[in-house]
């Protein structure tokens, strides 16, 4: 029996792995994008935003775009090992206001997008007989979002149907699918939606009285992608300072 990881979480874990980061010009995928290159992988940013992190490959991608998706990872090298699905949008539109094309549109980016992206990396994570893949659901993928509306609510709790679905099928396959779940983080979207007092306020109460950080949460995914994180899968991981205990 041995009683030590195959692996110490040494600074360049990741070399040599190629990773997609969608939604990585901002915010969390931003911080998933230093942190993955810190450990040494290869990182391509799928967003409509430029990355302007260095050496890294930016796709100008509306992941909802089946087309767009599909172009970017034909051009990428046939290696793929890493895929976090980090795009997303979360307007606060009150419930009987929200329009369709608004509902489908939220719906679209969390749910649908994931769905292309996973389906486009996952040949070649076959191909590779190892995969990580790391999908952005929430706190609101658990109960209710915060500011976000019931658009964001439902589509987080679609990106858990899919990462357990996923998670089942490709196991076998040494792929690994989970979700994280971040309670209130400091990014453009959470100031976005709440002033930086109101943020204060809402997160003074938790048992880590504090508004998270993003690097705190790239931590997390950036294990998820290690090999020390081999026989979780399926997990939907909450990071939120105490906010939801469950
Ligand atoms: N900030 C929070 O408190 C919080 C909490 C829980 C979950 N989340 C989730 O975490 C993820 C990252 O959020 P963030 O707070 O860093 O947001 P952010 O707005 O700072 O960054 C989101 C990024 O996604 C990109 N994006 C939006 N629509 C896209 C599309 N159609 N195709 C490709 N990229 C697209 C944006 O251009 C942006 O770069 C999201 O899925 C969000 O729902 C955020």
């Amino acid at each position: 029996m041995r009683f030590h990881a195959p692996t110490s979480a040494d600074s360049r874990e990741l070399a040599g792995r190629v990773a997609v980061v969608t939604g990585g010009a901002s915010g969390m995928g931003l911080a998933v994008v230093h942190a993955l290159i810190a450990r040494g992988a290869t990182v391509a940013v799928l967003d409509p935003a430029p990355s302007t992190v260095d050496g890294v490959r930016s796709f100008a991608v509306d992941v909802t775009d089946a087309a767009q998706v599909s172009r970017a990872f034909e051009e990428l090298p046939e290696r793929l090992d890493i895929l976090v699905n980090a795009a997303g949008i979360a307007p606060p539109t009150p419930f009987e206001e929200i329009t369709e094309a608004e509902w489908h549109r939220v719906l679209a980016v969390s749910v649908h997008g994931t769905f292309l992206c996973c389906q486009r990396a996952l040949p070649a994570m076959r191909a590779g007989g190892w995969g990580r893949i790391v999908n952005f659901s929430s706190t609101a993928g658990k109960t209710i979002s915060t500011a976000g509306g019931a658009h964001y609510t439902t589509a987080k709790h679609g990106v858990l149907g899919l990462t357990r679905h996923l998670a089942k099928a490709y196991g076998p396959d040494g792929i690994t699918v989970n979700a994280v779940c971040p309670g209130l983080i400091d990014t453009p979207m959470a100031r976005g939606l709440l002033p930086a007092a109101e943020l204060e306020r809402a997160t003074a109460s938790f048992p880590v009285p504090r508004v998270g950080q993003p690097w705190e949460v790239a931590e997390l995914v950036a294990f998820l992608a290690s090999d020390r994180a081999a026989y979780i899968t399926g997990a939907a991981v909450d990071i939120n300072g105490g906010d939801l205990i469950v």
